[in-house]
């Protein structure tokens, strides 16, 4: 198939530079297993598992059938004032696989959707108990919670915010980013030790500004993904929980990218041992071939919701999406999360994330350019000198040029991020890895 085959004119691509897409068209028609086929027959390999959703690989059978018989049982059902027996066992699931007493599922269809989700359930929470005061939201620089306006509030990828300043949520904060690229640029499966707190500034400043009893939650991931797979200092996600207990502060973590297995365990919950009191998920759930989001709240939020003094026939709370518990995403939920533990997939993610690991700083550690090496779980980034003038611009063209060579990674601001299926080979870890290298080069 030629890429004049079809007409490329009606799309407006997300998160793509469209003005120049149409010259040189990334276009697929076909996945297996690691591996993409595209419009004109070549293989790419998937090093991103689509961007953190395809866990189990692509077009995994379990899935699709399960998919299949669920279209031929039940397609859809209204999703107010009633449910589905997918979504119960989905949810089931899901609550039996998140630490601590989180346990209520709240399904969306996205992580976009989980990140105003979550930030809903804590002002509703807090108004519930008589404590309605409590609006403010504190992110971090550099967080990604998605595209919402709750979430890009809370968000600080300065790119994603910009447009849209005067729209954004009025009383939210930002703490300071959690990367040192003097001390800390090379992270190799380890949590960096910095000598300073990071989270003084949170005690000592922000909190002291609004004053605690008016913060509502914290929201963070527990790596920074979108931004570049920034890793915190070893301690920050405990002393992290610890402040928020002080002061009766919410903690949620978007684990849209970290949950269901990229660190090897569950959730980035298990790898630090932290409970937040909310946790959203999306992405690898149904391996990203339905959408699907959630958050998972402790029972003392639902608790609280349903003590509300209002009566028995009210809705407890005011909020959900046509879509919520979807019974096809939900029964590709049920048969993602079987097919990952009858693989052992999380498992052998925490083991090919070293054998990635590995890879990385070998090959690129010294390249002209490199000027930073972090890997943690299954995933990495290579951060590369910015062009001066031209910020991003080094990421793309060797992103492009990995590409031709048949090896799909991502740009993100000045890093290379590679973060592949759980089903990886070592093979096509190398092949990955010495692609990105000899593209590097290339680019010098
Ligand atoms: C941590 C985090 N939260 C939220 C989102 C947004 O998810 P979606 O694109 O499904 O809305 C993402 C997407 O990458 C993410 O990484």
């Amino acid at each position: 198939m030629a890429h004049t085959d079809f007409n490329m004119d009606n799309q407006w691509l997300p998160f793509t530079p469209n003005r120049t897409f149409k010259q040189d068209p990334r276009v697929f028609v076909g996945a297996e297993g690691m591996h993409f086929t595209t419009h004109d027959g070549k293989k790419v390999i998937d090093g991103i598992s689509s961007l953190w959703c395809v866990g189990a690989g692509h077009n995994r059978r379990p899935i699709n059938e399960a998919i299949k018989k669920q279209l031929d049982t039940l397609d859809y059902a209204t999703a107010f004032q009633a449910s589905n027996d997918k979504a119960f066992k989905a949810a089931q699931m899901i609550a039996d696989m998140a630490p601590g007493d989180l346990n209520k599922v709240l399904f969306c269809n996205s992580g976009s959707e989980a990140a105003d989700t979550a930030l809903k359930v804590a002002l509703a929470y807090h108004r519930a108990r008589g404590e309605g005061h409590r609006n403010v939201f504190i992110g971090r620089e550099k967080g990604y919670h998605g595209v919402n306006f709750g979430g890009m509030s809370v968000g600080g990828l300065p790119a994603n915010r910009k447009v849209y300043g005067a729209q954004l949520l009025p009383r939210v904060d930002h703490m300071r980013f959690i990367h040192d690229p003097v001390n800390h640029a090379y992270i190799h499966h380890e949590e960096p030790v910095w000598a300073e707190d990071p989270l003084l500034e949170l005690e000592n400043r922000i909190l002291v500004l609004h004053d605690p009893s008016n913060i509502a939650a914290v929201i963070v991931e527990p790596i920074a993904g979108s931004a570049g797979w920034y890793i915190p200092p070893k301690g920050y996600v405990k002393r992290l929980r610890e402040i928020c207990d002080k002061h009766g502060i919410l903690l949620i973590f978007d684990e849209v990218i970290t949950g269901f297995g990229r660190l090897g365990v569950n959730f980035g919950a298990d790898f630090y041992g932290v409970v937040p009191d909310m946790l959203n998920f999306a992405k690898a759930v149904t391996n990203g071939v339905i959408p699907l989001g959630g958050v998972i709240c402790r029972d003392f939020i639902y608790d609280a919701m349903m003590n509300a003094n209002s009566p028995q026939h009210a809705i407890e709370f005011f909020h959900g999406y046509t879509y919520s518990g979807h019974p096809v995403a939900c029964a590709a939920a049920i048969a993602t999360l079987d097919l990952m533990k009858e693989e052992n997939l999380f498992a052998r993610a925490g083991q090919k994330g070293r054998v990635l690991g590995d890879a990385l700083h070998n090959t690129m550690k010294g390249l002209p350019n490199v000027v930073g090496i972090r890997t943690l779980g299954l995933a990495g980034a290579v951060e590369l000198a910015s062009i001066p003038g031209s910020p991003g611009k080094r990421a793309y063209d060797i992103f492009m040029d990995c590409f031709h060579h048949g090896v799909w990674v991502r740009p993100a601001g000045e890093n290379i991020v590679i973060c592949p299926p759980y089903i990886v080979e070592d093979a096509h870890i190398d092949q990955i890895a010495q692609t990105v290298a000899d593209s590097i080069r290339r680019h010098a």
